[in-house]
C-alpha cells in the first residue's frame, strides 16, 4: 500500500507520467544500487524507508519506457511542508544519464509543487557537482548561501532556492 495513495499525479508530459511511480519497498534494491554509485554519502535502506513513510515526504522512481516493467532509471525524494519544499535526493543510473531523465524528474517535482501550491523550493548541492548545478540552474534555481566543508568535511554545500 503506497504511503500516499492516489497522489502520484501526472508529469507535465503524459508520455513521461506513466514512467513515474511512487517509490515502494519493491523498488529499493534498484534504488539502492543507483544511490551507491551516485552519492558521496549514500542513503541506507532504512533512510529510504523512513522518507517513504514520513507524512511530509515523497519519493518517486522513474522507469524506462516500455513494457512489461522496465528497470528503475532514477529517483527523486523531497519534503513538502506548507508552501515550502526541500529536495532531499535525486539520482539517475549512470547508464541513463544525459538522456533527459534528471530533467524529467525535476519537471515532475516542480509540477507536483505547483499543484500543491508550494511556492518556495530549496535544495543543497555539492558546489563541485557540475552536473547537478547545471541541472538546477536550468530550472532557474538561484544561489542562496553556502555551508563550508559540509560534505565529508571537504566540499562546500551550495544552498539554492527557486520561487514558483
Ligand atoms: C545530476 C543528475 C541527476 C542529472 O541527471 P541526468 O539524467 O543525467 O540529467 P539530464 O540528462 O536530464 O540533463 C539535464 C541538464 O542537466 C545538466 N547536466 C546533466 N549532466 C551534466 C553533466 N555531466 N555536465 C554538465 N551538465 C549536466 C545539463 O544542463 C542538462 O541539460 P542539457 O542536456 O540540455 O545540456 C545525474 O548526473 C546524477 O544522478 N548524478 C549523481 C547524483 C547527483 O549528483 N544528484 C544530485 C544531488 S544534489
Amino acid at each position: 500500500m503506497p504511503a500516499h495513495p492516489g497522489e502520484h499525479g501526472p508529469a507535465a508530459d503524459s508520455s513521461n507520467s506513466s514512467r513515474i511511480l511512487q517509490m515502494d519497498p519493491s523498488h529499493l534494491e534498484e534504488v539502492l544500487a543507483i544511490e551507491a554509485v551516485s552519492s558521496l554519502e549514500p542513503w541506507s535502506h532504512s533512510m529510504f524507508l523512513q522518507e517513504m513513510t514520513q507524512a511530509s515526504s515523497r519519493c518517486f522512481i522513474i522507469r524506462g519506457a516500455g513494457e512489461p516493467a522496465v528497470a528503475v532509471e532514477g529517483f527523486i525524494c523531497f519534503r513538502a511542508v506548507a508552501d515550502e519544499s526541500e529536495l532531499l535526493n535525486l539520482a539517475v543510473h549512470p547508464e541513463h544519464r544525459r538522456k533527459g531523465v534528471g530533467k524529467t524528474l525535476m519537471q515532475f517535482y516542480i509540477d507536483f509543487c505547483r499543484r500543491k501550491n508550494i511556492r518556495k523550493l530549496y535544495l543543497e548541492v555539492n558546489n563541485s557537482n557540475q552536473a547537478a548545478l547545471s541541472l538546477y540552474r536550468s530550472f532557474s534555481y538561484k544561489a542562496a548561501g553556502t555551508r563550508p566543508k559540509f560534505y565529508q568535511h571537504r566540499f562546500d554545500a551550495l544552498q539554492m532556492m527557486k520561487e514558483i
